[in-house]
This record gives structure tokens, sequence and C-alpha cells, in this order.
């Protein structure tokens, strides 16, 4: 515990670099492909039937790798919203042209023997050609499609590209109502502080019939010995630890995405928990956490996909 409160304690302190840039994951175009295709699998199995067309990705990270995936695979339009600006256009320029190659080829996708810990797992990693067949390829490769997309990489800021970058994003105007047909996220919702907002917004900007897909990992994060020891510090204590980053983990069970998801309106499709054994003893939680359920106490992670009801 001490060395985690003394990351808080200097993240006060002046000329430290408190701003958590640099994330990890979309660094690597095989890690983009792997999650893309995850998420799009997922979603057929639970219901989608074409390719969406306009997409929005919370939290990419140190790209935009995944919706580069989105669009080389079909999307005409895809946000990027994230608190932290980690995506550089030479980082996304190189992970968009190993991308294509990895689609040029329809390279099976990347699995857990190369990405262990990414989840969802999938019950087949082959290429999915019934989503992405030939006739669709052959469009969506088009070679003038690709240099459109190529260019518009480096304009992620004008109001006019199909390829949307904003940071900080606030609030729900900054994507039109009912417009998204997907939003997705890997690994974000854990961290995001205005977490019923967030429900709330994604609500607000998917159509009708559109889906959200989320992979959660509630674990620590790093900030306590175990798994789960984020839930037994007492609130002055993650205070310190939390300190003046821009984020670290919200610390909410998978009973909040839950009971958010319904308040907002959502129909879930899909919910894929991973489990791992308590290490607390659930009277001795600080307050904030006596509620928690047996299920939450042992949920470590949780694949979710909901529909916005017609
Ligand atoms: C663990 S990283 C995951 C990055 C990427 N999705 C991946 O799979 O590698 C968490 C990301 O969530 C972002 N994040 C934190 N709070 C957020 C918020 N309120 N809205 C959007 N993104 C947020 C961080 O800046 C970071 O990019």
């Amino acid at each position: 515990m001490l060395s985690q409160i003394l990351e808080g304690v200097l993240s006060y302190l002046p000329g430290v670099d408190h701003s958590m840039k640099g994330t990890g994951g979309t660094i690597s175009s095989r890690y983009c492909y792997s999650v893309w295709l995850r998420h799009l699998v997922m979603a057929r199995k639970n219901g989608l039937s074409t390719i969406p067309h306009v997409v929005a990705e919370l939290g990419p990270g140190d790209s935009i790798g995944i919706g580069l995936a989105a669009l080389i695979s079909g999307c005409d339009k895809y946000y990027a919203l994230d608190v932290v600006e980690h995506a550089n256009s030479d980082y996304n320029a190189t992970i968009f042209e190993e991308l294509l190659e990895l689609f040029r080829d329809r390279a099976d996708i990347p699995g857990e023997g190369e990405f262990p810990r990414v989840k969802p797992y999938l019950d087949s990693y082959d290429f999915p050609h019934d989503l992405l067949n030939e006739k669709h390829l052959d469009y969506s490769l088009r070679p003038e499609r690709i240099a459109k997309i190529r260019k518009a990489i480096g304009n992620t800021e004008s109001d006019n590209s199909f390829i949307q970058y904003k940071v900080p994003w606030d609030g729900d105007t900054v994507i039109e109502r009912e417009t998204i047909d997907l939003v997705y996220s890997q690994a974000v919702l854990e961290h995001v502080d205005a977490l019923w907002n967030a429900y709330d917004c994604m609500y607000t900007w998917v159509k009708p019939g559109g889906m959200i897909s989320h992979q959660i990992d509630l674990k620590s994060h790093a900030t306590a010995e175990t798994w789960d020891g984020h839930w037994g510090y007492p609130a002055v204590v993650w205070k310190i630890i939390r300190g003046r980053r821009p984020f670290l983990i919200n610390r909410e069970p998978f009973s909040t995405h839950r009971a958010f998801l319904s308040q907002a309106g959502f129909e879930v499709l899909c919910e894929r928990t991973y489990e791992q054994r308590s290490t607390l003893q659930k009277d001795r939680l600080p307050e904030k956490f006596m509620k928690m359920t047996a299920e939450d106490l042992r949920t470590a992670g949780v694949f979710v996909q909901a529909r916005k009801p017609l």
C-alpha cells in the first residue's frame, strides 16, 4: 500500500509528470485488429446484421488503431473520445498500414496464445468470412476508399473529417444524438470518473436498435497487492492514491455497470463475466463497498453488449 500512496503523493509535486500518457495496448496493430474483430464477431453473434456505418470509441489510448480497423472493415465514420491525448498521427499512420496488410491477408484473429489477457475470448479466431465476405472486402479495400481514410488520419480535428478525435470530450453534445450504430470500448469504463454520465451519453448517441459493446476490467490495476484490494481502501486513502492524475480507476463493481445499463434504458444482449476468488472480508470493507454482492466480489471483469430498443 505504501508504494501506491507514494505514487499518489508524487503526482502533487511540481515538475512530476502526472499526465498518464502512454497506455500500451493500441501501440500494436495486431492488438487493434484483434480487439476490433472480437467486438464485431460478438456483435454479430448478438444480432448485428451488417457492418455498422458509424462507430464511436471511448478511450482509444495510444493510437486510434481499433477505430482504423473499423474503418478499413467498412465503417464510414469514427469518433474517438479520450481524456488524455495519447494518440498521435505518426503512430496512427504506421498502425494503419499494418492493419491494411492484416485485412488484405484475411489474417486470423490474434487469439489467446498471442494476447492471453485480452478479452472477450472467442469460440473461433478464424477470419470472420461470413461477416466480411469477399464482395464486402472488395468494396471496403478499394484503393480510393483506403486513400481517403489515410488522408483523414492527419485531419482528425476538422468537423467534416470522418475521423473525429475529441480530447477531452465533455458531455453528450460532442456527438449528435441518435447517429451512432455502435459504441465500444476496451479496458476503459473502469477508468471513467463520471460513469453514469458516460452510460447516459451513450444512450443519447446510439440510434434506436444500435448497440454498445464494452470489455471492462474490474481488477485493481496495480493500485493494490491483490486483484481486488482496491475495494478495501477507505475513501481518504483512495483520495491520496488517486492524487492529481487525470484518471485512475473508478472502483465501481459489476453491479453498478449493470444498474447503469438498465437505468439508461439499454437492453442487455450479452453479459460474460470473468471471475476470481475474492481475497476480501466483506464485513471489513469500507462503508462504500459494504453493499457489494457476492457476485461483485468475485467478478474481475465483464464483457457486455447491449441494445437501445427500437
Ligand atoms: C487502459 S487504457 C485502454 C486504452 C485502449 N482502449 C486499449 O485497449 O489499449 C484506458 C484509456 O481510457 C481513457 N479514459 C480514462 N477516462 C476516460 C473517460 N472519462 N472518457 C474516455 N476515455 C477515458 C484513458 O485516457 C486511456 O486511453
